[in-house]
């Protein structure tokens, strides 16, 4: 074989394994794809190298040798994230799950990409054979009726494997662990309670944020858990551990809220190899997901959940559970739709058939007159997440406005909002996701999570979001106060107060989100609250185009229309 063509395979995979390690890095839309015939050129190098016989170890040590003489990274995290990889890139190749030539256009969201046969990947779903019943105003509550709080924690990756002193300044994905090389200055040596830098949160910190939350929040109705457990050591990651993770921190709430209910949700980085969510049709053990679901609702269920959602966590790792009479909760595993799993890259149509499935659980809900609460780890409309998916999921949506009072993720690590508009007249709001900051600092975000106030308790509530306040603590200060001082939680902001709205609902949001386009005071709170008034990214601004991204970001119902949206460009 020729050299050159090695070169060639090598330098296709390393890209790819780039673009797997870089992920979407929270808050940002793109993939680090830098264009479509790159990509398509990428694509066939890693196929070509199945289809002339090489092995995984053959491609293994080629991404290595690679990785080595470009100085990307470590040998160590390229034969990592490869041999991790290669398995199920080589399945869905070998079973003919995918078009070559439909790839691109799925990783880079039909930007400039264009398919071979995009007709191969349409799907859609049936709509509800039940007539959509007429909107009815929302009334909220007046101030007298009863509410309850609901505390939402985003994003803990906790790293089992934090150093302080260790160097934080590393080329690796993430730092600040024994292994993450030698210290030149001390700068570089990671603090007690955590670093703002490429670094997870130490056990300590996360078991002080759980011991606040008890403190303040320990009357919260039940407790909603967006995913994203395990930290961003992607190269080193196993089952093992990361369904110890789990346990420990599922744990670790427990210990503090005893008789508090906890609704979870998989993140992306929970599943090993990360992102690697299998369709339930793969059976094979090592392929296949279904370890990290039956684990998921072994736990879960001993932690609360009732024995109904058993049987959906096992099958997809989605569920329902009534919460309290009039309120169901809708657990979903959106990672079915992120272009990062290379499981949506296969021409599966609806996977873990979760968006019927929606459809019919909101069917019934509808029925007995219940509100339901959306929760997931990945925002449909993001833009990491596949676009047809995001299409269908919007169709529910807007059929189902009535019922969905509220709709909960994480995953971006920043404080948002996004809109859903109705697809009949696209300047009504029907509803409203809340994106809750992380409570890990990756990277440059202090830790945070979050409280609501909700209208409940009477079955005939709206059940609707009245309110949040999102809660911080200073890293630096922190760290410079050292071991034996405990962190300073304090409020960040409460959203009603903070932006002057009077209620939350989808009207009001978007009524925020058109003052916003105008008054740049405004803007500037919501930018500084989405980075959690993060020093670093407060200081630098925010000039034209990152306004327009960060704006964009409240409006988009499809990953592929963010920098065409209309309103903006009023
Ligand atoms: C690929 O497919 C061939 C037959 O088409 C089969 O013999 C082989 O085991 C498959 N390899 C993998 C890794 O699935
Ligand atoms: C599409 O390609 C044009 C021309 O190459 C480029 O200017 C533009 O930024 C690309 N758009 C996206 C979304 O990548
Ligand atoms: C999504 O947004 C586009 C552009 O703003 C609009 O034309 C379309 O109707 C919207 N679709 C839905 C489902 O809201
Ligand atoms: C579209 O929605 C807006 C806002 O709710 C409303 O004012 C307008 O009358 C609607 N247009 C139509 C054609 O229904
Ligand atoms: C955090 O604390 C440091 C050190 O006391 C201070 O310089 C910085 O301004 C604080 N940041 C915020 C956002 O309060
Ligand atoms: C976005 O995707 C839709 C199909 O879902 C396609 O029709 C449209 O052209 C795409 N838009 C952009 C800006 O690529
Ligand atoms: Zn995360
Ligand atoms: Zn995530």
């Amino acid at each position: 074989m020729g050299s050159l063509f090695l070169t060639f395979v090598g330098l296709s995979f390393v890209i790819l394994i780039n673009h797997s390690i870089q992920g979407a890095p929270p808050g940002e839309q793109k993939s680090i794809l830098p264009s479509c015939s790159l990509c398509n050129l990428v694509v066939r190098g890693i196929f070509q190298s199945f289809e002339i016989g090489l092995t995984d170890e053959d491609i293994v040590d080629n991404i290595a040798l690679t990785c080595i003489s470009r100085s990307l990274y470590d040998e160590e995290i390229c034969r990592g994230v490869a041999s991790a990889a290669i398995p199920t890139v080589r399945y869905i190749y070998n079973n003919s799950l995918v078009d070559p030539g439909n790839v691109c256009g799925i990783l880079m969201q039909e930007a400039n990409c264009t398919f071979s046969d995009r007709e191969k990947l349409e799907w859609s779903i049936a709509p509800s054979s039940i007539a959509k019943p007429d909107v009815v105003q929302l009334t909220l509550p007046s101030a007298e009726m009863p509410t309850i709080k609901v505390l939402h924690l985003a994003d803990p990756h906790w790293d089992p494997e934090y150093m302080e002193g260790s160097n934080a300044n590393c080329g690796n994905p993430l730092c600040c662990r024994a292994s993450s090389g030698p210290i030149t200055q001390s700068e570089d040596s990671a603090g007690y309670w955590g670093d703002y830098r490429k670094c997870d949160l130490p056990w300590r910190t996360l078991e002080n944020s759980v011991e606040q939350m008890s403190k303040h929040h320990l009357d919260s109705a039940y407790i909603i858990w967006t995913g994203d457990l395990v930290p961003h050591d992607i190269w080193s990651t196993s089952r093992e551990e990361n369904m110890l993770i789990h346990e420990r921190l599922l744990n670790l709430v427990k210990r503090f809220f005893p008789d508090t209910p906890i609704y979870p949700t998989l993140g992306n980085h929970d599943a090993h190899p990360v992102n690697t969510f299998a369709l339930p049709e793969i059976t094979d053990q090592e392929l296949g997901t279904g370890w990290l679901y039956q684990d998921a609702e072994r736990l879960w269920t001993k932690f609360g959940l009732p024995s109904e959602a058993s049987s959906t966590i096992r099958h997809g790792g989605y569920y329902t559970a009534l919460v309290q009479p009039g309120l169901r909760i809708v657990s979903l595993n959106t990672n079915y739709c992120y272009t990062f799993n290379w499981w949506t890259l296969s021409s599966a149509k609806d996977p873990a058939s979760l968006l019927s499935w929606l459809t019919k659980t909101l069917e019934a809900a509808e029925t007995a007159k219940e509100k339901v609460h959306i929760i997931a780890h990945i925002p449909p409309g993001n833009g990491d997440c596949w676009t047809i998916y995001c299409r269908e999921f919007d169709k529910i949506i807007n059929r189902f406005e009535s019922t969905v009072a509220a709709q909960f993720y994480g995953h971006t690590h920043n404080e948002e909002f996004k809109i859903f508009y109705d697809e009949a007249n696209d300047t009504r709001p029907i509803n409203v996701a809340y994106i809750a900051g992380s409570l890990t600092s990756f990277t440059n975000l202090s830790p945070s999570y979050r409280v609501y106030t909700i209208d409940g308790q009477r079955p005939d509530s709206s059940w609707s979001v009245l309110d949040f306040s999102t809660w911080t603590m200073n890293l630096t200060e922190a760290n410079e106060k050292g071991p034996m001082h405990l962190p300073e939680w304090f409020e960040l902001y409460q959203a009603k107060k903070e932006y002057a709205l009077a209620d939350l609902s989808p009207k009001t949001i978007d009524e925020f989100f058109s003052r916003m386009l105008n008054d740049d005071a405004l803007f500037q709170l919501y930018f500084k609250n989405y980075y959690k008034a993060t020093d670093n990214f407060v200081s630098e601004g925010c000039d034209e185009e990152c306004r327009k991204k960060i704006l964009c970001r409240l409006v988009t119902n499809m990953s592929n229309n963010s920098n065409s949206n209309v309103k903006y460009d009023e």
